[in-house]
């Protein structure tokens, strides 16, 4: 049967979590949006989407036609439509008089603080864009961008923006040879980086990676901008090399932003794929700016007067530009900008910064949540979180232990119960560019483990292997059924390849590689992507399930599930487990019987794992996902190999250590 490849028996366990928080009155009354937004929307989407495009953006010229669907899979939105986003973003900003506005706190990773008005961001953008024109950069060109989190990426990304070239940024921690590959994929002409930024209270060198790649000859790059963030000693190549701010220093302030067309490419934002090279996913303008605005006014009901908004991703991933770089700035709103890491100098880092600014909207990832969990209630205990309102989640389905002490830690304000902050867990990718499922705070009453609902005006299903839609209560793949404003247009150079991945699959319909399953209201719980899903004597079980019930012990911090190839019975489950620093485990007493004891408890005696092992670590890539190939690796007695996009290399070999042991 078509669908049991995503579901049975197992997934039961998750969906049998019955809780639900609906809004306050006060939220609801208050909130963004109503009710009728969705009875609006699917009405009519594209109605519904011209209509937030011309509100929520200002257009140079009006667009003639919403949508352009007439050759599939490649949508045209807004098509006639200009706008420029670094207006969008600053400059109208100004010209309402909201100039001395905080647009972004910057919080360095040593200490040092920047306050960033709308002024003041907009300034060094136009000063930014005519050091970029001037060192050759035109319309159309791309911009390779190496950057900590630091102001200087957010002014280069809208500098880019704002000149029409196509910024690809890449995330500081990816390595020399990746920067290479996508330097060389995209035709780079410029690359701006930084000499480093810090981590843990030290320099940490950025800057010997782009030596690294421009060293082989062959690469399109003519210049490298260098922004001096750590004051290190680095080498320079005359000619090639440029100081930030001697060029922004020459550059004149006076920009005049002209729209670009609707469907002109904003951005490359390199994905891994399930195999080969990584995928550059092409957003557009218009749709892009406006649905990531909706979305970011929507789904956190974000009040640009009011609330301080803090996103903790990095620039480097797609929610550091949907949410960190465009959608916030566009919306008016008030930021914080963190550089380093949740536990320097301390475990306290981040509470002590919403502390510090009031932040009110927080939205970070489910293995920060997670990691916290694991360092302790009492820390964040220690910090004032009472102005946080809205509580967001993103990157990985959430288990419901974790939006438990997500809503009952940080967003608890204080015990009050009915004050509590809503969560909001939103699903999307890089290739939907904003988010696509979230509840909504003043509306959804949401629900542990479950980002619920499709957003007004997107077409999301579930559907079974020969692509019929499932009926409630039962699971299959996710897929997206009509194009939405956001959308890749292509993969950067092969429009074929973005063909094949996303949309033959199933006939006419954009398929996201989750699997889903709709509950007996109709609600979506995501249940992870589908190749992880193990195929055990025939049953099929969710890594994601048996992670969440391991994690449902109160000494599991963390746990990655892999199906390691067994003789007998096709895959064995077996689970890689982090315990947590304050769990009291009796004497004589071992967690790895106790651990699969309570997974049969949870889901039943087909999902024990075979094998659990206690770890210290997980390895994560620096994007905060498990690489369970490696776990997988390991779980089936293989060298693990290549540990290099890990976020801390050592991770295999400590593993591997602790198993000889
Ligand atoms: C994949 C996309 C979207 C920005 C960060 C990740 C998983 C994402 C959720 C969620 C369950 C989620 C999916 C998706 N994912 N958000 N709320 N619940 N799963 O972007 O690196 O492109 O990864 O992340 O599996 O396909 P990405």
């Amino acid at each position: 049967m078509a669908h049991e490849t995503v579901t049975g028996d197992a997934f039961e366990n998750l969906l049998r979590e019955k809780r639900q928080f609906a809004p306050s009155p006060e939220f609801a009354a208050a909130a963004n949006v109503h009710e009728g937004i969705y009875a609006e929307a699917n009405a009519d989407p594209e109605a519904f989407w011209a209509a937030q495009a011309r509100e929520r953006l200002t257009w140079s010229k009006d667009f003639s036609q919403t949508l352009d669907w007439s050759d599939p899979p490649f949508a045209k939105w807004f098509v006639g439509g200009e706008v420029n986003a670094a207006y969008n973003a600053l400059d109208r900003h100004v010209e309402n008089g909201l100039g001395d506005r905080v647009a972004i706190h910057f919080e360095g990773e040593p200490g040092d603080t920047e306050t960033i008005t709308y002024a003041d961001l907009t300034e060094r953008v136009k000063r930014a864009a005519n050091a970029f024109e001037s060192l050759g950069v035109a319309k159309g060109d791309r911009v390779a961008v190496y950057l900590p989190m630091i102001p200087e990426a957010v002014v280069t990304m809208l500098a880019c923006a704002r000149i029409g070239a196509i910024h690809s940024v890449v995330f500081g921690g990816f390595s020399s040879e990746a920067l290479r590959s996508r330097i060389d994929d995209a035709e780079a002409k410029l690359v701006v980086t930084a000499d480093g930024t810090y981590r843990r209270g030290k320099p940490s060198p950025l800057k010997p990676a782009v030596d690294e790649a421009l060293a082989e000859d062959g690469h399109t790059v003519q210049h490298v901008v260098v922004v001096r963030r750590n004051g290190q000693d680095v080498a320079w190549t005359e000619g090639r090399d440029l100081d930030w701010s001697e060029v922004m220093g020459a550059a004149s302030a006076e920009h005049t932003a002209v729209g670009h067309d609707a469907e002109h490419p904003l951005f490359i934002l390199y994905t891994s794929g399930t195999t080969g090279k990584p995928k550059g996913i092409l957003h557009t303008t218009g749709g892009y700016l406006t649905q990531t605005a909706f979305t970011h006014s929507a789904v956190f009901d974000l009040k640009p007067e009011t609330d301080v908004y803090w996103c903790t991703a990095d620039i480097g991933w797609v929610t550091g530009h949907s949410y960190v770089a465009y959608a916030p700035l566009v919306n008016g709103a008030t930021q914080v900008m963190y550089e380093g890491t949740p536990d320097s100098p301390h475990q306290g880092r981040w509470w002590e910064i919403v502390q510090k600014y009031k932040v009110s909207v927080l939205y970070t990832a489910p293995t920060a949540i997670r990691t916290m969990m694991k360092w302790g209630s009492d820390i964040p205990a220690k910090y004032d979180l009472s102005s946080i309102r809205v509580l967001g989640s993103v990157g990985e389905p959430i288990n419901p232990e974790a939006w438990m002490w997500y809503r009952e830690v940080i967003g608890g304000n204080g015990g009050r119960r009915e004050e509590r902050a809503p969560i909001v867990d939103t699903w999307w990718q890089t290739e939907t560019g904003a988010i696509m499922i979230a509840p909504l705070p003043g509306i959804t009453a949401t629900k542990p483990g479950s980002a619920q609902v499709p957003l007004p005006g997107i077409a999301v299903d579930v559907v079974d292997e020969a692509g019929q839609p499932v009926p409630d209560g039962h699971g299959g793949f996710l897929v997206i059924r009509k194009p939405w404003p956001a959308m890749l247009r292509t993969i950067w150079g092969d429009p074929e390849r973005f063909k094949d991945t996303y949309w033959s699959r199933f006939e006419g319909m954009y398929f996201a590689g989750d699997g889903a399953k709709k509950d007996d209201d109709g609600d979506i719980w995501l249940l992870g992507r589908v190749d992880d899903v193990m195929n055990v004597s025939g049953h099929r079980l969710s890594t994601t399930e048996i992670e969440s019930a391991l994690v449902s012990h109160p000494w599991v911090a963390e746990a990655a599930v892999v199906g390691a190839a067994d003789e007998t019975t096709g895959q064995a489950v077996v689970a890689f487990v982090i315990l947590r620093g304050e769990a009291s485990i009796p004497e004589g007493e071992d967690p790895a019987a106790v651990l699969r004891a309570h997974v049969g408890h949870e889901i039943g005696p087909i999902a024990k794992p075979r094998h659990i092992l206690v770890v210290p670590e997980l390895p994560k890539t620096r994007s905060g996902k498990i690489m369970r190939r490696l776990l997988k690796d390991v779980a089936e007695g293989r060298d693990p190999g290549d540990a290099t996009t890990l976020a801390d290399p050592t991770v295999m070999h400590k593993i591997a250590q602790d198993l000889r042991k």
